[in-house]
């Protein structure tokens, strides 16, 4: 197969980017990303102060945007984010207790009504756990409401659109050697024994030099879905763009059978939130990266 998406579709996975509403109107832009890809996560579009800005009054204008764009070129969606400590509209930022947590319950369903059966996967929750050896949850106002806000997520979330996989999502998770991989996976094995309905997890894979790749990111993948959740690697980019760890992280999903597919956090170096890293497949000319056709040929002999 010649794009990434067709070239992903032969083992039953998809190949994804983000997608920022504000560039929809370039040409070049979405010329690649039409052709490439067969998922789209929306970059900001659905996150909280997008679609909340004040409380109660949503707003999908952005969204449904990306949405559409998607769905009129025949890509389905991965929602990104319901529950997260950033980018919080300011109502939300100065709640706590118990009006942040039945503002969160609000939220998901706000969002997840609208979009209700139009949504391949969702990140209900992002990036809750801290950073460094001590396998903590990151403080937050959702935080501290309660160790539980979690799992409340997740119950409200499956409730209010019991067609979407649900998914916890985070970064600097890939090694498996890592404190924070670790307390993560106890919270997906905590999740699958006492049923909160979680259905996957997204690995973010931002890879660069203080947070490389390691090998035993298959290890890590096997082990989630050993739990019996799905994997995903959901926003992809690597420093450098080295072709070589671009083929590890691609075979590292083909390996997993319940790897549901790779989603790269941007299309063009230009586009990426860490442009001057040169991370992600194509140029800024929109031209084919080294690490392009190592994808595509991993894809083709997986
Ligand atoms: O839209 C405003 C614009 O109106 C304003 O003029 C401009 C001035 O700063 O800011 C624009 O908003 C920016 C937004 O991206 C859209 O471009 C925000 O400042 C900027 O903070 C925001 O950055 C996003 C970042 O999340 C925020 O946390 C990046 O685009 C986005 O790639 C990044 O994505 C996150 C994932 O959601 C979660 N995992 C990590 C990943 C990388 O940080």
């Amino acid at each position: 197969e010649s794009t990434l998406g067709a070239a992903a579709a032969q083992s039953g996975r998809y190949f994804g980017t983000a997608i920022a509403s504000g560039r929809l109107g370039d040409s070049a832009y979405t010329s690649i990303a039409g052709r490439e890809f067969n998922v789209v996560t929306p970059e900001n579009e659905m996150k909280i102060d997008a679609t909340e800005p004040q409380r109660g009054q949503f707003n999908f204008t952005a969204g449904d945007r990306v949405y559409n764009w998607a769905v009129q070129n025949g890509k389905r969606v991965r929602g990104h984010t319901l529950a997260w400590h950033s980018q919080q509209p300011g109502w939300m930022q100065s709640l706590g207790g118990g009006t942040l947590r039945q503002a969160m319950i609000d939220h998901i369903n706000g969002v997840m009504s609208h979009y209700k059966g139009k949504i391949a996967q969702w990140d209900v929750v992002n990036e809750a756990f801290a950073d460094g050896s001590s396998g903590a949850r990151r403080d937050s106002n959702l935080q501290r409401t309660g160790n539980d806000w979690i799992e409340v997520a997740f119950r409200t979330a499956r409730a209010a659109d019991p067609a979407a996989k649900l998914c916890y999502n985070d970064y600097n998770v890939e090694n498996w050697t890592w404190a924070k991989t670790q307390a993560m996976y106890s919270m997906v094995r905590d999740f699958k024994q006492r049923g909160v309905p979680i259905d996957c997890v997204g690995f973010q894979s931002h890879f660069n030099n203080d947070s490389p790749y390691n090998s035993n990111f298959r290890t890590t993948l096997q082990s989630f879905a050993a739990l019996g959740v799905d994997v995903a690697i959901t926003e992809l980019d690597i420093q450098g763009a080295s072709a070589t760890t671009y083929a590890n992280v691609t075979n590292d999903c083909l390996a997993v059978p319940r790897c549901l597919g790779l989603t790269v956090w941007g299309v063009r170096d230009t586009d990426s939130w860490r442009s001057e890293q040169t991370p992600l497949l194509f140029n800024g000319n929109g031209g084919k990266k080294p690490a392009y056709t190592a994808v595509l040929d991993a894809l083709n002999s997986g």
